[in-house]
């Protein structure tokens, strides 16, 4: 198990797999970097990064960015030009948390179909999309997101992707793939992250969720997109410098983070164990986040959040009657029976 650099020990903070802090062994490859002027091309452990990266998914390319938002963004506006639409499931995180970005940055039309989670469908979405011509707005590409967040981590079956490929396929579409937690699906389902690259043109993967690495996401995709990518980057404002104190922390994630996420799928799966009795498990789990709805009990999720903080643990609230916990790097096993133990008391009452 890797060492943990939760400063507070006393609270368990299961809010997000975001909140991890930079471990000993990843602080200790930070401050060893090889750095350059990345806007030059120049870091080699920004080079490095993207190199591995591109490899690891069976790309040619990839593109390092500050956040998940900027590397989805990026992808997208290098598949869907201005005014023309991209289509995504309605609670994606590149149309429900981007603020509106490819809009307001792309000028992309977003069109979604109901929010399914990893339960997409994908003749659903072939009825969906819209031919070239200049009576309607044309459709470009289709995005999905693996693990599904607000579909609660759930894993989007290889063969719905390979469907979606056909779909996309038929109609010349690019497929975008927000990755943020796409590791979680590889372990979860044991599919090589080559085998998910295949079916895309663009991945956004980041580094900063369960992986641990407190900054960075990177598009990946063919040599000529990511050509393109790097001029939006820049664009966007994301060209960043000696950026190599960053990269070297993802390196170092990508090297000692990813199989150990089987623990906090387990984790996870122990938290929604000792909650099924109260009827609060909005789905099954299947990686590192446990979604609840509250419908069923006398509590608002409020109520829930502020009651768990009370005692020393956290929690997010997605809804009125919606929380969700996430099981990551900085909760260790102790922490998540300390959870368990809190979260049932108060549901018991
Ligand atoms: C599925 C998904 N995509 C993208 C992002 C965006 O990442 P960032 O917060 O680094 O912009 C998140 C963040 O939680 C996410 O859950």
């Amino acid at each position: 198990m890797a060492e943990s650099g939760v400063a507070d020990r006393s609270v368990v903070d299961l809010r997000s797999d975001t909140v991890t802090r930079p471990t000993a062994g990843m602080r200790e490859a930070m401050a060893t970097a090889e750095v350059g002027d990345d806007v030059y091309g120049e870091d080699p452990t920004v080079n490095a990064l993207e190199a591995e990266v591109a490899a690891l998914f069976g790309h040619e390319a990839a593109l390092f960015a500050p956040t998940g938002s900027m590397a989805n963004q990026i992808a997208l506006q290098t598949v869907v030009p201005p005014g023309d639409e991209l289509l995504c499931d309605a609670d994606a995180h590149v149309v429900t948390y981007e603020i509106g970005a490819a809009a307001a940055y792309g000028g992309i039309s977003s069109r979604t179909w109901p929010a399914a989670g990893a339960d997409l469908d994908p003749g659903v979405v072939a009825g969906m999309v819209r031919p070239d011509g200049y009576f309607a707005v044309p459709t470009r590409a289709i995005a999905v997101e693996q693990t599904h967040n607000r579909g609660g981590g759930g894993v989007i079956p290889l063969a719905t992707l390979r469907e979606l490929r056909r779909v996309a396929d038929a109609d010349g579409l690019a497929l975008h793939c927000d990755g943020a937690r796409i590791w979680h699906a590889h372990v979860a389902d044991r599919v090589p992250l080559a085998e998910y690259g295949a079916l895309f043109d663009t991945l956004s993967v980041c580094l900063s969720k369960g992986l641990g690495a407190p900054v960075g996401s990177l598009v990946v995709g063919s040599a000529e997109r990511i050509g393109r990518a790097r001029t939006i980057r820049k664009r966007m404002g994301g060209g960043m410098r000696q950026a190599g104190v960053l990269a070297a922390a993802g390196r170092y994630a990508l090297a000692h983070h990813v199989d150990r996420l089987a623990d906090d799928h387990a984790k996870a799966a122990r938290l929604a164990e000792a909650l099924a009795p109260f009827g609060v498990l909005a789905a099954p789990v299947r990686t590192n986040l446990v979604p609840l709805d509250l419908t069923k009990t006398e509590l608002d999720a409020r109520g829930l959040a502020a009651a768990a903080r009370a005692e020393g643990v956290l929690i997010s609230v997605l809804g009125p009657r919606q929380a969700r916990l996430v099981t990551h790097l900085d909760a260790d096993d102790d922490a998540i029976d300390r959870a368990a133990k809190v979260l049932t008391a108060i549901l018991r009452h």
